[in-house]
């Protein structure tokens, strides 16, 4: 473990006096294409609204608040695989928030990822993505954030370990992994089309979760939407351009538009954090702006079949072991799953998800599955469907051996494919659940 960290601090100094110029150098011809940018005239009453939209966008409010603390006030603890660094007080407070910046301050931390004073900031704020929102959309947040109540809350230090918590450190993770990048329009594309890439890729920085990130937090973009393990969390966020995960462009729009409007649709439903990204995000953009993404996630090319992370063996549920487990998980499935998910995993509509034919359950990447089975879920409460129905925990009910066969089970039946689950995977999680207190 030392000698990693020795190595990655020469790698990180090596590449600092290489590239530091280069990076420097381009954001300020950056800075000034940016001045430049034609603001159309609008009254300032709706710069406000349309700043107040690209926040529920852009789900700034989630990260900004800490839990029963004023909105956007900050200090919220987001845990890296690096240390815990914590969100700024984005209230137009003069002391501890943005009450001193302006236009050009704030596009900067957009834009570029950079503090009024010039500070580097961390990743964990999605700037990556954020990058491409565009100079008009950026002085809208701006607007709608100096409107806020200025709330005093003075921004809690980062605890991250040596050396990833140093300007150095950041300043190499920068140059690999991070270059201002304005939108691009692309003409052969519908109006429709931008719209939705943009949001995507902009403000909606669905990419943040949905791409596959090297052991240093960077994102490869090579693989843009082809799916990531969130550290930490570890929560799978499935390959975006894979129909076997979560891949829509056998999809029909509506049925895009319901799953990012209400977390449920005739194909599959959400959980986890991408319940949490319907429940303080998606449900609040406009249908308009739902139907352009759907329209741009229907063209992302299905070239990536073979999913990213850690993938098991290919399916062989015709394997003794796994016909055995299968057997016994049957009985396990009748007593406590089959009251909602159906006897033959068929689920009820709008109500419980399908097992059957449902592609998180063949995932080959299991984190999900066995997160959800020993945690429980969520199916995020909106405008069309208000009161949405829980699934409860299991941790306390079935040991890891039943977990395993009752996966298994569920893995392997009704046309489900898939590798079995041994109980080992899901020692391993059960283990994670009782760390962190979850
Ligand atoms: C996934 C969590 C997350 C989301 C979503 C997020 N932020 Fe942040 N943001 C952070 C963190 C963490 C920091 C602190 C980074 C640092 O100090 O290096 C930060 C820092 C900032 C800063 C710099 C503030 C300062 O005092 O230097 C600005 C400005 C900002 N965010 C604006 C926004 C806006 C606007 C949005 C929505 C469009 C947003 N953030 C969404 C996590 C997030
Ligand atoms: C915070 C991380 C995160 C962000 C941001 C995020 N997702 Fe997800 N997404 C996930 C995870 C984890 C899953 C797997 C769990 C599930 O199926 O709901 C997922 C699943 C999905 C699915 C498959 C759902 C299904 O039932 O097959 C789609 C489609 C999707 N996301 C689209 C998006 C879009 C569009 C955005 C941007 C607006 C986005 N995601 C942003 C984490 C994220
Ligand atoms: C009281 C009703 C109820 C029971 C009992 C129940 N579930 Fe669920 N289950 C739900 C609901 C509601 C959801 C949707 C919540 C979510 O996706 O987070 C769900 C979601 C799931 C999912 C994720 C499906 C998806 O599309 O992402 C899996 C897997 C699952 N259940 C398996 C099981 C297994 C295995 C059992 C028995 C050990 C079980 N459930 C028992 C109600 C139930």
């Amino acid at each position: 473990m030392k000698k990693f960290s020795l190595v990655l601090v020469a790698v990180f100094l090596a590449l600092m006096v290489a590239t530091a110029a280069i990076v420097w150098g381009m954001d300020a011809i950056d800075e000034r294409q940016a001045a430049s940018a034609q603001v159309p005239s609008e009254t300032e009453a709706n710069v406000i609204e349309r700043g107040a939209y690209l926040a529920r966008v852009g789900n700034c409010m989630a990260c900004h608040t800490s839990r029963g603390g004023s909105p956007y006030a900050g200090g919220r603890g987001i845990e890296t695989p690096f240390g815990t660094v914590f969100s700024s007080n984005l209230t137009p407070d003069n002391t501890t928030g943005l009450g001193q910046w302006n236009t050009n301050d704030f596009w900067r931390a957009l834009h570029h990822g950079r503090a009024r004073d010039g500070r580097l900031l961390y990743p964990a704020f999605p700037y990556t993505s954020y990058s491409q929102i565009t100079r008009v959309d950026s002085d809208a947040l701006f607007a709608f954030l100096g409107r806020l109540p200025a709330v005093e809350q003075p921004n809690k230090t980062h605890t991250l370990r040596w050396p990833y918590g140093t300007q150095t450190a950041l300043r190499a993770w920068r140059a690999l992994y991070f270059k201002p990048a304005a939108f691009q329009t692309e003409v052969s594309q519908s109006g429709q089309w931008n719209r939705g890439a943009y949001l995507v890729r902009g403000p909606g920085h669905c990419t943040a979760c949905h791409t596959a990130r090297n052991a240093w937090g960077g994102s490869d973009m090579a693989h843009e939407f082809s799916g990531g393990l969130m550290p930490v969390q570890d929560w799978y966020a499935p390959s975006l351009t894979s129909p076997q995960e979560a891949g829509v462009a056998t999809w029909s729009v509506p049925e895009i538009v319901q799953l990012l409007a209400t977390g449920q649709s005739a194909r599959g439903a959400t959980s986890g954090p991408m319940s949490e990204v319907v429940l303080h995000s998606t449900q609040y953009w406009s249908p308009q702006d739902l139907e352009a993404t759907a329209v741009f996630l229907k063209t992302l090319p299905g070239t990536d079949q073979q999913p990213r992370g850690k993938s098991t063996a290919p399916s062989s549920p015709a394997q003794g072991a796994s016909i055995e487990a299968a057997g016994k998980g049957a009985p396990l499935y009748e007593k406590h799953c089959a009251q909602c998910h159906g006897k033959s995993g068929e689920g009820v509509p709008n109500a419980y998800p399908a097992l059957a034919g449902n592609r998180a359950i063949t995932l080959p990447v299991t984190a999900n599955l066995i997160q959800i089975v020993l945690n429980g879920g969520f199916l995020p409460a909106t405008l069309g469907n208000p009161r949405p129905f829980g699934m409860p925990p299991f941790a306390l009910i079935l040991s890891d051996q039943d977990l395993a066969n009752v996966l298994t089970y569920i893995r392997t039946s009704w046309n489900n494919e898939a590798s079995p689950i041994s109980e080992l995977d899901v020692n391993r999680f059960r283990e994670k659940t009782v760390q962190s207190g979850r």
